[in-house]
């Protein structure tokens, strides 16, 4: 390991400014140390968030407890998911895109030690301190990742994101940053959430949590349904081999099976962070006060650990080649 090479924005990109402030572009060489105490967040209820550089506003924060979130979701999807489902080979250089603590991009770094590992995210808070040799992070826009770090890559790598407010422009970018014969691979969660008995679940309060988030990141630009639709933007960006894969995790305790009752239960705690991350930003769009917030997150840990409302998350994982 070696420590950090944090570097902000330097890139060309042909629709004008990204807004990603001039923070500190004082790196020397690769693998210097360039973090500064820059302060990039603000506070909302009691939750710190990166400030505000790019148009739309990311709705997640980027405090201690959202990376300690972010990383026990690195734990449920490498066990489950893998380290990446495209068929890679003869790697040189690697994007990973809103790469939140890096847990991805330094595994995957140790994992290729002859590929060079260029993460991103538009966040410095969450970046790690100390990183493999051949890993380095940038602070950037993902949506004008053509000519992020001035290379092309071989693999374009993008997890849970929940930040496109303009896929088609993404996925236009995507295939300029890579090489021909490269891969993309993007994973993201289904959005609202599935129930075994819908019918069942109709009035339940995890309903009405997607139902109002989803709607309210859509006022703030952010699309959280891309799920069901990154097969057709990767087919209309003129991607060729798609695949997919889908995996569905069960969220709480409510499978009869040993084993996906277990899964269930780890989900059960990392679903209640992850609805309590969601929830702010995108219901003060809504019109809620806090307090009718708080009082919904409350009654959404009762309901996803009764046994009653049995909810999965559909994990969705795309692959494609640009010809
Ligand atoms: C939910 S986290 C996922 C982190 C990581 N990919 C993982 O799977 O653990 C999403 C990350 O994407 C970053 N992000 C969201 N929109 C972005 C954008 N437009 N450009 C760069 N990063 C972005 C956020 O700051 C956050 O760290």
């Amino acid at each position: 390991m070696t420590e950090e090479a944090i570097v902000h924005g330097q890139r060309g990109d042909d629709d004008g400014d990204s807004g990603i402030g001039d923070i500190d572009s004082s790196s020397e060489s690769d693998n210097t140390s360039v973090r500064s105490e820059t302060k990039d967040y603000v506070e909302e209820n009691g939750r710190l968030y990166h400030a505000d550089w790019i148009d739309g506003k990311y709705l997640l924060p980027n405090d201690e407890r959202e990376q300690r979130r972010l990383d026990s979701q690195h734990d449920v999807l490498f066990e489950g998911n893998s380290l990446h489902k495209a068929p890679l080979q003869g790697l040189l250089n690697v994007l990973d895109v809103g790469t939140g603590t890096g847990r991805w991009a330094m595994a995957f770094a140790e994992a290729y030690p002859d590929a060079m590992v260029t993460a991103v995210d538009i966040s410095f808070n969450v970046m790690p301190k100390w990183t493999p040799e051949n890993c380095n992070f940038l602070v950037d826009d993902a949506e004008h990742i053509q000519g992020i770090g001035n290379k092309e890559y071989d693999y374009l790598h993008v997890r849970l994101l929940h930040g496109f407010r303009n896929p088609t422009r993404f996925f236009r970018h995507a295939w300029e940053a890579l090489l021909p014969g490269g891969y993309i691979e993007i994973t993201e969660f289904e959005l609202p959430l599935q129930f075994h008995d819908p019918e069942k679940a109709r009035d339940s309060i995890l309903m009405t949590w997607s139902a109002n988030v989803i709607e309210g990141a859509s006022k703030l630009g952010i699309d959280l349904t891309i799920a069901e639709k990154i097969s057709t933007l990767l087919k209309d960006g003129g991607f060729e081999d798609i695949e997919e894969s889908i995996s569905a995790w069960p969220i709480g305790a409510w499978p009869k099976k040993k084993e996906r009752k277990e899964l269930g239960v780890r989900l059960q705690e990392y679903w209640m962070e992850t609805l309590a991350a969601f929830a702010w930003r995108p219901l003060r769009e809504m019109d809620w006060h806090n307090e009718e917030t708080q009082c919904l997150l409350a009654k959404m840990r009762t309901e996803i650990c009764g046994q009653n409302i049995r909810a999965s998350m559909h994990v969705r994982t795309f692959w494609a080649r640009k010809p």
